[in-house]
Parts: C-alpha cells; sequence; structure tokens
C-alpha cells in the first residue's frame, strides 16, 4: 500500500480541512494517510508521496511550508510531490494579486516542482476591513467563506490519478 504524508500548515483551519477531505479522497483509493502539522516529529522517507498544505498570506505561501520544502528539498526530489493552497482573493480579486500569488507559487516550484498543484478558495473572518476590500478588488457582497469542499475532493482525485502513474 502506498502511504502518503499531508504536512499543512494553518492559521483558521481551513487548510487543515482541505487535508482531510483529500486524505478520506486517498484512502478510498488505497493508499494510507497520515496528516501532520508542519513543525510535528516527521520522517519524509516514510512515504511515497508528500502534499504540502498552506494559506496565501500577504500575497505569498505561507512562509514555514516554503521553508519546509526548502530545508527538506533533497529528499522531496526523490518523493511524489504536491502542493495546494488556500486563498481568499485568488478568484475574487484584482488580477494583479494573482500574479503575486502565482509568483511566490513560481520560487517554490523552483526548488522542487511538484506533480500537481490545488489552488483552493479560502475563507476571512467577519473582522475583513471594508479597506481591504477595496484595495484587493472585492465586490461588495462577496461572501467571507468561499471554500468548496467539492473543488477539493475533484483535485485530491486529480492528484490520486497523477500519484498512481508514478
Ligand atoms: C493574516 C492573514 C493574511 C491573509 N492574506 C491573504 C492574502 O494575501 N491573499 C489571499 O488570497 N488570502 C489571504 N488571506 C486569506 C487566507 O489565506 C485564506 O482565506 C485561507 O482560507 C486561510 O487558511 P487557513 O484557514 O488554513 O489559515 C489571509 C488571511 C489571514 C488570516
Amino acid at each position: 500500500m502506498k502511504s502518503i504524508l499531508i504536512v499543512y500548515v494553518t492559521k483558521t483551519g481551513t487548510t487543515l480541512h482541505a487535508a482531510r477531505i483529500i486524505s478520506e479522497v486517498f484512502e478510498s483509493n488505497g493508499y494510507s494517510v497520515e496528516i501532520k502539522k508542519i513543525g510535528d516529529d516527521i520522517h519524509i522517507d516514510d512515504y511515497f508521496g508528500i502534499i504540502i498544505g498552506a494559506p496565501i498570506n500577504g500575497m505569498q505561501w505561507h512562509p514555514e511550508a516554503v521553508s519546509f520544502i526548502t530545508k527538506n528539498k533533497q529528499i522531496l526530489k526523490e518523493k511524489a510531490v504536491a502542493y495546494y493552497f488556500m486563498s481568499y482573493i485568488l478568484n475574487v480579486g484584482n488580477s494583479f494579486w494573482n500574479k503575486r500569488i502565482q509568483t511566490s507559487l513560481n520560487k517554490v516550484k523552483n526548488i522542487v516542482k511538484p506533480e500537481n498543484i490545488g489552488m483552493f478558495n479560502g475563507s476571512v473572518g467577519s473582522d475583513f476591513p471594508a479597506v481591504a476590500r477595496w484595495i484587493f478588488g472585492i465586490k461588495k457582497g462577496t461572501p467571507m467563506n468561499l471554500t468548496d469542499d467539492s473543488e477539493v475532493e475533484a483535485w485530491a482525485k486529480d492528484c490520486v490519478e497523477v500519484f498512481d502513474r508514478i
């Protein structure tokens, strides 16, 4: 049985929620899965594949995820690797910001090239200021929670197909 580690960092829980959905999809396709937080005791060599999930903060993929990949790049290059991220602004903000997010991801892709990347809609709290909506070009009335379990599930199924071929 192929084993997968999903390693994540989260501030408000949506990345962990996505990890659980991805885990269920992999398990229902015959993989064994463990979910661990960046900072836990992790032995990458124990797994066939590693999926790394983190939110976008300040238009950058969370720095703890980037550090994890940088620190483990040699061993990750020998594994099946996928990344996913949660972003509130990705699909509802001004395209200028999307380019900033893509630039941050391109830097990570150059450290260790993943087999697949999931880009998921995130959520913000009710304290999200109106001025931030204006800066990011988010239309009034856009829901605070844009997460969609079905988009995570669809990506995970695609990821299983990719990992099956390795
Ligand atoms: C401090 C902070 C900064 C954020 N910065 C961004 C950002 O620059 N771009 C973006 O698309 N979303 C941003 N978000 C939204 C979150 O990345 C996103 O909605 C995600 O669901 C949060 O993931 P988490 O629940 O795993 O922490 C930010 C959220 C917080 C709390």
